[in-house]
């Protein structure tokens, strides 16, 4: 097994370790924000952190200091960090592990974060089932506000930060960074068209950051340890370490964090056991729901956002879901289709409609009612659906579906053939 060193869940692992704020500072918490805070300026923070290499962890990878570098410095108007805390897409739940075990961590990113882009009022977007992280997260605040970490004049450096956490209400399509804007400005979390992009126009029609927990969990490590430390981890495009939430058919799921060089054999074989009951591999979805799966023939792929592109599929959300000898693909993409029709905000026809259709069509394969037409069907749906739509949910909701016909495709035949479930008990 590859030796890597923690750096996210490195505090969380140690024995004993409850994320208070004394706990955090014994371990050498807030030595960044002491360090930076009205000592480097917002400027040179930004260079660091491009220097770094630093990814998005929430979805698209884009690069988080050039993201900061667009935020216009003479509009006039107020700027403001958004941490998205939503964590929605199926499969992943490493945000969540970061929030409850070591909450410090994350205001410590944040406090950096909007230091950066010169914002004196953040906000943390929860999702409303995190009921315990909420309830951590704000001890954790009271607790970094009473001694100063927080509020006017941060640690005596002349600068002043506001956190608010922001309970969402439990939908999918809140995590997406226009509709988490609309649904914090108290409407219907519904994606905005852009451009304006949220940087020059976002929260209260501010320019805005929205940063994934996982994203902005990383500074603290970055600005104590410099930018070519962590620029060094990782592969030439995809710095850094990930937390990749492993789930289903495997003997050990869990949270990893390893570098972006490991591959898949390495995390699922190695690290997550392999496929629980001695099973074999069918099938792979390595970045969340929307992502296109993969199978055997890809385990020796990079989890790295370039070499999963390659392969056909993305790195997304870092939720990487297995599945054993025996899973009905057709049931999968059932349920997967279902899943973002009941998230689809309705604003675009293609994606309403669209998720609609697929859910409804895989549905009737499933059962036993597929006709042989149905197949080309669907991959037509996919089609009318990608590319065409207000935010990416549609093609998320699409690319997968076609990605379960293009490798499985027999599977989806013999279903419509034997008028049943081939797999079923
Ligand atoms: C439908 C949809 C759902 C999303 N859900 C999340 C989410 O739960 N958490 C998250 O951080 N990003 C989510 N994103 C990505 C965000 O829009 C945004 O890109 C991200 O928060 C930016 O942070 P980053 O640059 O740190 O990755 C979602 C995107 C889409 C299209
Ligand atoms: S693609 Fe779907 S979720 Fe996104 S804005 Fe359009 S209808 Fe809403």
């Amino acid at each position: 097994m590859p030796t890597h060193e923690k750096i996210l869940l490195k505090n969380m692992e140690r024995p004993g370790y409850g994320g208070t704020l004394p706990e955090y500072l014994a371990v050498g918490g807030y030595e960044a924000v002491r360090n930076v805070l009205g000592k480097v300026p917002p400027a040179e923070v930004i260079e660091r952190v491009k220097r770094s290499g630093l990814r998005g962890r929430g979805g698209a990878g884009f690069p988080t200091g050039l993201k900061w570098g667009f935020v216009p410095k003479d509009s006039g108007l107020p700027r403001y960090l958004l941490c998205n805390a939503d964590e929605s897409e199926p499969g992943t739940f490493k945000d969540r592990q970061l929030i409850e075990r070591d909450p410090h961590q994350l205001l410590e990113g944040i406090i950096l974060a909007a230091y950066a882009i010169g914002c004196h009022r953040s906000y943390v977007y929860i999702r409303g089932e995190l009921v315990y992280g909420a309830s951590v997260l704000t001890r954790a605040l009271h607790e970094a506000a009473t001694q100063g970490f927080l509020g006017q004049s941060v640690l005596g450096s002349g600068y002043d930060l506001t956190i608010t956490l922001h309970r969402g209400a439990g939908a999918y399509i809140c995590g997406e960074e226009t509709a988490l804007i609309e649904s914090l400005e108290g409407k219907k979390g519904m994606p905005r068209i852009r451009p304006p992009f949220p940087a020059v126009r976002g929260l209260y029609q501010s320019p805005t950051v929205v940063n994934n927990v996982e994203t902005l969990c990383n500074l603290p490590h970055i600005l104590t340890r410099g930018p070519e430390w962590y620029a060094a981890i990782g592969t030439e495009k995809s710095k850094g370490t990930r937390i990749f939430s492993v789930s289903g058919h495997v003997s050990r799921p869990g949270n990893y964090e390893l570098p972006l060089s490991v591959t898949l054999r390495e995390l699922l074989l190695e690290h997550a056991g392999g496929v629980s009951d001695g099973r074999a591999l069918k099938a792979v979805i390595p970045g969340g729901a929307s992502s296109p799966v993969l199978t055997p023939q890809h385990l020796d792929v990079g989890m790295d956002f370039e070499s999963l592109a390659a392969a056909g599929s993305m790195g997304g959300s870092g939720g990487v879901i297995v599945m054993a000898e025996g899973t009905c693909m057709v049931q999968v993409g059932e349920v997967v289709a279902r899943f973002f029709h009941h998230e689809s905000c309705g604003q675009c026809t293609q994606c309403r409609e669209g998720t609609a259709w697929l859910h409804k069509v895989l549905a009737r394969i499933e059962r036993g009612g597929g006709r042989r037409e149905d197949l080309d069907l669907l991959l037509d749906v996919c089609d009318n659906m990608t590319g065409k739509t207000i935010c990416v949910l549609s093609d998320a909701a699409a690319l997968p579906i076609a990605s379960y016909l293009r490798y499985f495709r027999d599977e989806f035949e013999a279903h419509v053939r034997e008028r049943r479930c081939p797999l079923a008990a």
